[in-house]
């Protein structure tokens, strides 16, 4: 049966870096739950994390009980039922228009937890912020790009120098994806060459630079976003706050499957998976990339050090099994069509390269399967979902959830 496989180890391993990230530059280190949301695996990640940062009520509910610690939130637009809830424990809620604040401001500045004085410098348990649009774009790819021409998310800072302040205690800037500290500088420097004066105002007590920062990737320059940090609270005494989802996870969960069929057909040599890019990977779709794969084999193999490096060797590895990576179509003599039990025709994770022929019931493993994957499956077409389990240093597999026909009969209403 396919199953996400997470190494508790390895987010652990990530977590430690992003620790010394914040102790070393003195910012706040949430974890953004939109990426990895795992109730099991928090526990992990707690004593590492200030908090969490969620997309709305219920990634807010699970910070808060599974996390602890600070809890902000962003949504593109709050229901009053749910902002009313967030009130009670949320620390920063920021908010995406100026619609929406000033429909929203009397009832949040109201909220005991948000103190009197809206204008002070004191810091009150609960404060608001504005997410701003800084319209400078480093990515690459649109759909991931909150900077691209027409953009829903964030206030683009010429319309933030007109508006009435009131009540706003921060400021939230995401437009990062994958990307690096130079071009979180440089987005940085372009929205303040803009709003230096806004940032130097006493009631702007927080920046949040959102996630997309690849901090625990090797090549990564630590160096340079801890003196960036730095450098932005000693000009202007602000609480920084960081929001990585993926640094938290990077290569530390792999997804195992199973061939069910292997054909000809039209030219291609056709291998038919327990999983599919629709249902449970689709970034592989969406983004779109293409993941790394290994061909499993049962025969002990010497144990692949260096998982978190190295793409050569899956994030996850049990100790039994020896772990052979696919290649470009051609680069090995066997190629296959990875593809999905599905009916979507392009339910297709890609064409690999094998150095052995593959045979029913043979174990494939795709790499880096812990972020935006889980939290994004579907039972489309009522494709069995995978478990979902941790592998402990000890080489135990502890299953967290299996799914069953009850679990898709009862999501549908
Ligand atoms: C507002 C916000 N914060 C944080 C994140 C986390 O980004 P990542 O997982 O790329 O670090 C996202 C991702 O889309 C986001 O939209």
């Amino acid at each position: 049966m396919a199953q996400f496989l997470i190494s508790p180890a390895a987010l652990q391993r990530n977590a430690a870096i992003l620790q010394e990230v914040a102790q070393q530059s003195g910012a706040h280190l949430l974890v953004a739950l939109k990426a990895f949301s795992s109730p099991s695996c928090m526990k992990y990640l707690q004593p590492y994390a200030a908090g969490c940062c969620a997309s709305g009520l219920y990634e807010a509910r699970l910070g808060a009980r599974h996390l602890g610690g600070h809890v902000a939130v962003y949504s593109p637009a709050y229901r009053e039922d749910e902002l009313r809830e967030l009130l009670d424990f949320a620390h920063h809620i920021d908010f995406n228009s100026l619609p929406q604040w000033q429909r929203h401001r009397e009832l949040c500045l109201a909220h005991p937890r948000a103190g009197k004085n809206h204008n002070s410098t004191d810091k009150p348990e609960l404060q608001f912020g504005l997410r701003v649009n800084p319209c400078f774009s480093t990515g690459h790819t649109p759909l991931y790009d909150p900077c691209i021409p027409g953009s829903r998310l964030g206030i683009p800072t010429a319309q933030l120098r007109d508006a009435d302040l009131t009540g706003i205690s921060g400021l939230h800037l995401h437009t990062l994806c994958e990307q690096g500290a130079r071009e979180l500088a440089d987005t940085f420097h372009a929205f303040e060459s803009e709003a230096r004066d806004i940032l130097a105002l006493p009631q702007i007590r927080y920046l949040n630079l959102g996630g997309g920062h690849w901090i625990t990737k090797p090549e990564y320059d630590r160096s340079l976003l801890i003196s960036l940090i730095r450098d932005i609270r000693d000009r202007y005494q602000l609480d920084v706050y960081l929001e990585p989802g993926e640094a938290w996870c990077i290569h530390t969960g792999i997804l195992r499957a199973t061939v069910l069929d292997i054909f000809d057909s039209l030219g291609y040599r056709h291998a038919i998976l327990d999983v599919s890019a629709s249902a449970h990977m689709p970034d592989v779709l969406e983004m779109p990339y293409r993941p790394d794969v290994f061909a499993v084999s049962s025969s002990p193999g010497t144990p692949q050090a260096d998982p978190g490096k190295s793409s050569l060797f899956p994030a996850v590895q049990l100790s039994d099994c020896r772990y052979e990576p696919a290649g470009r179509p051609g680069e090995h003599p066997h190629t296959y069509r990875l593809g999905a039990p599905t009916c979507l025709a392009g339910d297709v994770i890609g064409d690999y390269s094998f150095t052995r022929q593959l045979r029913v019931g043979d174990e494939l493993v795709f790499d880096d399967m812990t972020h935006y994957t889980i939290v994004k499956t579907t039972h489309f077409n009522g494709v069995p979902h995978p478990s979902i389990a941790l592998l402990h240093r000890d080489g135990r597999i502890e299953e967290t959830r299996r799914f069953h026909y009850q679990d898709f009969e009862s999501r549908l209403g």
